[in-house]
């Protein structure tokens, strides 16, 4: 489904992001695999991909980091000559409440989980554009660019404020961002995961009171694996979803519209 295309996933080394990076390879996409600390794991996913004949790339980074997001750029191009696919995965929370949240925290997580994902757009929709010829009015598939937001960009999660805000952000860099690309033929398509056995998860899944009532806030009963939200990126990686832009996927178990406690 992805053959000749280049992606980049930003912290593709772990969680949500490592399953994506593994699943563009597997449907024949290139994939620069950016990671902030653990180069490690990084080398992981590059070589799980290059084991089943996929051609990999990391690339260390901050997406907070202006200079730094177009390092990964200009890495991915040096190698493999131009980009089609951005994925804005890498984020963060705090789990801190608007009374206690400080500076540092506000900073870092609108940092990583907006700053990132806004100027990761900017310089991946300039390369599309770029690579087009410059004049790609009303082409088609001239780019793909997917936001991984959560359930958070439009309900509340009490005690995980500055998270709520960036997601909510994120949600109208999706919406805004792809009415202006979409004339270029770049799509913009957020993709909301509920709760997911990923670290970000861990302190949750690993207490038993905690994770049981996750479980039954979630009409499936169960967290979902990265997995399950990988195969929705790479569709709407693909050339089949020309049509998709300015909005969000949710994949949540039924999360969301659930009404535990009435
Ligand atoms: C958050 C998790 C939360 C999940 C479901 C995710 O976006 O990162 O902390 O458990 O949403 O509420």
């Amino acid at each position: 489904m992805l053959e000749n295309k280049v992606a980049i996933v930003t912290g593709g080394d772990s969680g949500i992001g490592k399953a994506i990076a593994l699943e563009l390879a597997k449907e024949g996409a290139a994939v620069t695999v950016n990671y902030h600390s653990n180069a490690e794991a990084a080398a992981q996913v590059k070589q799980e991909i290059e084991k089943y004949g996929g051609k990999a790339l990391t690339v260390q980074g901050n997406v907070a980091s202006i200079s730094d997001l177009q390092t990964l750029v200009d890495r991915t191009l040096e190698a493999f000559g131009h980009l089609d696919i951005m994925v804005n995965n890498a984020g963060m929370e705090t789990r801190t409440s608007v009374l206690d949240t400080t500076e540092k925290d506000y900073d870092m997580v609108m940092g990583v989980d907006l700053k990132g994902a806004f100027f990761g757009t900017q310089l991946a929709a300039k390369q599309m554009i770029k690579q087009n010829g410059g004049d790609n009015q009303n082409r088609k598939n001239a780019g793909r660019i997917i936001n991984i937001s959560s359930v958070h960009e439009d309900w509340p999660m009490p005690g995980n404020t500055p998270y709520c805000c960036a997601k909510g952000g994120l949600r109208m860099l999706t919406r805004t961002a792809g009415v202006e690309l979409a004339p270029h033929g770049i799509t913009v398509v957020g993709v909301g995961p509920g709760a997911v056995d990923t670290p970000i998860n861990k302190g949750t899944l690993a207490d038993p009171e905690k994770k049981a009532a996750l479980n039954n806030a979630i009409p499936v009963g169960r967290v979902a694996e990265p997995e399950e939200i990988a195969g929705l990126v790479a569709w709407l990686a693909s050339d089949k979803s020309s049509y998709v832009t300015a909005t969000t996927y949710f994949i949540d178990g039924g999360i969301m519209q659930n009404s535990v406690g009435l």
